[in-house]
């Protein structure tokens, strides 16, 4: 069994702009949409001039993610999705994502959106405490999320995915259960909870180094986690990856396919496409994309990726997921070297019940998928 998926590949829409910026988010966006509609003509572009790369393959998903999609009209998304169905292979039921704000959700929007392509509804909920909220710089409230979600059952999407952040500073396992509690009586189909990663840029980074808020504890971070993990598998969700849970049926196929290392093209700024043998990303530059777009000059940049990049990508978007790290395909994708280096490394953490071997597969526990950036460490592969 190799990991090569012909025939099949994603289509990720980068729309890179946001009312104001969270203060843990460090995804490229621009808080002025002065440039929206100049982005719109350039994203066409970039759509029609890529449009043999795929040659032919058919696209099964396809997401609108950000920045802030829902800061699009309805027509500019049908525009957009448009361009993509006429140009490319798209498979009649193929999955199509839509990022959304809650507070853009309202109730005659989202019963537009149900009549465009759009099938999947992805709302970036992050807690449905109030005091949460203001301290990320959102721009909603808990009852604003809450009453998006409704909405969006009432105008007819059956396939809703919510975000949530935990290990936010001051955040007690008390308001963690709150928050799982209100997630779970919203009958949706698929949960994406983050741990809250300090990026460097943002302003909780900086905070975080002038001593102004401070991490919580592992200890709390792993309770949170935990609890995470058993009260949605209570509730029917299965966990196909460390942050992704879902009902039977609802896992997210488009993120499924970056982590099974299916094909994927991404237009607009700071989108990354993959081949299985290049990897490329267009420059994080909403102003550098729209000039180099429209004058047909190169604004990504990439690289041709060797056996290590191969086997350390796949150590990246396997390790974590359910799929788990196949020995076979270490043997028959990377060789003996790549395989032997593995075992090597991954052997402490089966003694230490960090990972379980099955069948051919290596899956990391609960416990292992806490610590799985230290394992991850020990499996890279460094020339
Ligand atoms: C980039 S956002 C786009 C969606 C939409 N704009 C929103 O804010 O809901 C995608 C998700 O990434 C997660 N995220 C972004 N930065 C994060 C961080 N530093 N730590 C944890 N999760 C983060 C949030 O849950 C967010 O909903
Ligand atoms: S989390 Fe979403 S809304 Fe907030 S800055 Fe990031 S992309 Fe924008």
């Amino acid at each position: 069994m190799g990991l090569i998926y012909h025939g099949m590949a994603g289509i990720y829409i980068h729309i890179p702009f946001c009312k104001k910026k969270c203060y843990y988010c460090n995804f490229y966006k621009s808080v002025s949409i002065n440039r929206k509609e100049d982005f719109l003509q350039s994203l066409k572009k970039e759509i029609l001039q890529r449009k043999e790369e795929l040659q032919g393959e058919k696209i099964e998903t396809i997401y609108l993610g950000g920045g802030t999609p829902s800061l699009l009209t309805i027509d500019e998304t049908e525009d957009i999705l448009k361009t993509v169905l006429e140009n490319f292979s798209v498979s009649k039921n193929a999955e199509i994502t839509f990022e959304s704000n809650p507070d853009d959700l309202t109730y005659s929007y989202l019963k537009r959106l149900s009549a465009t392509p759009v099938n999947r509804l992805s709302i970036g909920i992050q807690s449905f405490k109030d005091s949460d909220l203001a301290l990320m710089n959102r721009r909603h409230r808990s009852d604003q999320a809450i009453k998006a979600v409704k909405d969006a059952q009432n105008t007819g999407f059956n396939n809703i995915s919510i975000d949530l952040i935990y290990g936010l500073p001051k955040q007690t396992m008390e308001n963690w259960k709150h928050n799982i509690e209100i997630a779970l009586s919203l009958n949706i189909q698929h949960i994406s909870s983050y741990c809250l990663t300090f990026s460097k840029g943002t302003v909780f980074y900086h905070r975080l180094k002038t001593g102004k808020i401070k991490e919580l504890s592992d200890e709390l971070c792993f309770n949170q986690f935990k609890y995470l993990v058993e009260q949605l598998k209570k509730d029917g969700f299965e966990q196909y990856e460390i942050s992704n849970f879902s009902k039977p049926g609802y896992r997210s196929r488009h993120n499924s396919s970056y982590w099974l290392r299916k094909k994927y093209l991404g237009f607009g700024p700071s989108a990354h496409s993959f081949d299985f043998n290049t990897r490329r990303w267009n420059k994080a530059d909403l102003e550098y994309y729209i000039k180099n777009v429209n004058e047909n000059n190169t604004y990504w940049e990439y690289e041709v990726l060797d056996t290590t990049d191969r086997y350390n990508d796949y150590m990246i978007t396997s390790l974590r997921t359910v799929w788990g790290i196949s020995e076979d395909v270490l043997r028959s994708d990377f060789g003996e070297k790549y395989l032997s280096f593995f075992k090597k490394g991954i052997q402490s953490y089966l003694n230490s019940g960090h990972v379980l071997f099955n069948s051919g597969n290596y899956n990391l526990t609960t416990d292992g998928l806490f610590i799985s950036d230290m394992v991850m460490e020990d499996l890279l592969y460094v020339n």
